[in-house]
């Protein structure tokens, strides 16, 4: 009764609940999408709900992503959301511990390490990681077998991202210490520190070990590297520590390190999440996993050489594997703003207040069968043109040529694709293009030496477990696997 007596007509609609604190915590925390697609349907693209006590207003669809993403720094704020979970595990000084404008500049720095020509340097390096892998893998050991698939990936992933990012010198400690810190680390995303950061939990005296050591051994590193005098790998760590800020300031070193933190763990779950996926849409479809074998034989030849750079360009499939399961499995489900002045929704007659927090969900849009027909199925020949199930994304929307730069080089000016797995604005992705690379090339590593398929033999999909902050496959995600004849 409370509810529908004091609407107010300038605030969007409020989803219904039961209990006045919890309210829809526990429907949304269980499965966000289908959350925001139910309540979408009742209350249409902008609605708010209770999540912990907190009015969380949800605008979906490409007019929201464009609303919350590419909102002005006068009316929206990451980092008042993000700090309490990212700096204890980042450190100080770095990404939303420092003003919006020092996290451009520092995006800049670590963005100018991501080039073609690093690129060229990378793929040979994770190729070399993910064969190694396989090699060694305790699991993966005689013609075939079946194996929970997600650590795995997980693994993969961050010896090659380490490396390929930081250095020989930092990979190597991946199998000794650093992996266990790492984990540690990690314990400090858990959602629960999100809502209880201000309790002293008995784990966070671990992470916070952990963040002093993983900062010590990136700070010994960069000071043994700098009286060595070292020039040749020109790897992030390299260019950070010849980085200057507006006005010359050097980047200081723990500054460095706390990015090198930053830079492993952004990229950690979402890609080993991604990559996770595709494996197991690859056993659930071993038919395309067999496309995708026939064409690296027809492109690169029936003796498979070594991956390089340019090859990946030459497996249009291969590449859209990983955008398709992007698309229906993109692993950050929610994006979330402060609201820092009273916000008026263009075309309507509702204004945010400052009490809200603003939620971006750009995963609502990218399974909309207004643009993606048969929204539900994955279908990498999707983003072939003459596919049935062909996107329809105008050309305006699909590559906005509108370019601007916020700090950190030049970003599309508008958010309102409806597929926007890396984000948009000023707080978009950087790593993109490395993920892209990263997943291309272990995913066509894979695809050489493995056949998948569900143990059962079926196309079934295991379910996602949205427990963590990113979304990931539930586990155990037990597949089959059979090593091909010619290895
Ligand atoms: C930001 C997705 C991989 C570094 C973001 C955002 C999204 C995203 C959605 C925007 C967050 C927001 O607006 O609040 C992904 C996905 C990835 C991926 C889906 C892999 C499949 C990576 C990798 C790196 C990275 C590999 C590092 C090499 C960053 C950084 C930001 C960011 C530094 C900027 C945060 C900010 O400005 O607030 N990513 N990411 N990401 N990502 Fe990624």
């Amino acid at each position: 009764l409370q509810q529908v007596l004091f609407k107010n007509p300038n605030e969007p609609p409020l989803v219904f609940h039961w209990f006045p604190v919890i309210g829809s915590t526990i429907t949304y925390g269980m499965d966000p999408p289908r959350f925001f697609k139910e309540n979408r349907e009742k209350y249409g693209e902008c609605f708010t709900f209770i999540l912990l006590g907190k009015k969380t207003t949800v605008y979906v669809g490409t007019q929201g992503n464009e609303f919350i993403l590419n909102g002005k720094i006068r009316d929206v704020c990451a980092e008042e959301i993000y700090t309490v979970l990212t700096t204890p595990v980042f450190g100080k000084d770095v990404v939303y511990d420092c003003p919006n404008s020092k996290l451009m500049e520092q995006k800049k720095f670590m963005k100018v390490a991501l080039t073609t020509e690093a690129f060229r340097q990378y793929v040979p390096i994770i190729s070399d990681e993910v064969l190694s892998y396989f090699k060694r893998s305790p699991d993966f050991k005689g013609k075939s077998g079946t194996v929970n698939i997600s650590p795995k990936m997980a693994q993969i992933t961050i010896f090659t991202a380490s490396h390929a990012l930081q250095g020989k010198e930092i990979r190597d400690q991946f199998d000794e210490s650093l992996a266990d810190l790492y984990h540690d680390l990690d314990m400090g995303f858990s959602p629960v520190n999100f809502m209880l950061h201000w309790a002293p939990l008995p784990w966070n005296k671990r992470r916070d070990h952990a963040q002093r050591t993983v900062a010590k051994i990136y700070m010994d590193t960069i000071k043994r590297r700098r009286e060595r005098g070292e020039t040749g790998a020109q790897d992030i760590m390299w260019h950070l520590m010849n980085s200057e800020y507006k006005g010359g300031v050097k980047v200081p070193d723990h500054e460095i390190a706390h990015m090198m933190i930053a830079l492993l763990m952004a990229g950690q779950h979402s890609s080993s999440s991604t990559s996770s996926w595709i494996m197991l849409r690859l056993a659930s479809r071993p038919d395309i996993m067999e496309e995708l074998y026939q064409e690296q034989v027809d492109a690169l030849g029936a003796d498979l050489p070594e991956l390089t750079y340019e090859d990946l360009a030459k497996l249009p499939l291969n590449q859209a594997i990983v955008k398709e399961t992007l698309r229906l499995h993109a692993p950050i489900h929610s994006i979330m703003r402060a609201v820092k002045q009273p916000m008026p929704v263009p075309g309507t007659k509702l204004v945010i207040p400052t009490s809200h927090v603003l939620l971006a969900a750009p995963g609502v849009s990218a399974t909309d069968p207004h643009y993606f027909p048969n929204p539900e199925l994955w279908d990498p020949h999707r983003w072939e043109k003459d596919s049935p199930n062909a996107p329809a994304i105008s050309r305006s929307t699909a590559e906005d040529e509108d370019m601007i730069d916020y700090g950190y080089g030049l970003v599309s000016k508008g958010a309102s694709s409806p597929y926007l797995p890396f984000g948009a604005g000023r707080h978009r992705c950087i790593g993109e293009q490395f993920a892209n690379v990263q997943l291309q090339t272990i995913v066509a590593m894979t695809v050489r030496l493995f056949k998948f398929r569900n143990v059962d033999g079926s196309n079934k999909v295991i379910g996602t477990d949205y427990a963590s902050l990113f979304s990931r496959p539930l586990e155990p995600a037990v597949i089959a696997w059979e090593r091909r004849d010619s290895n």
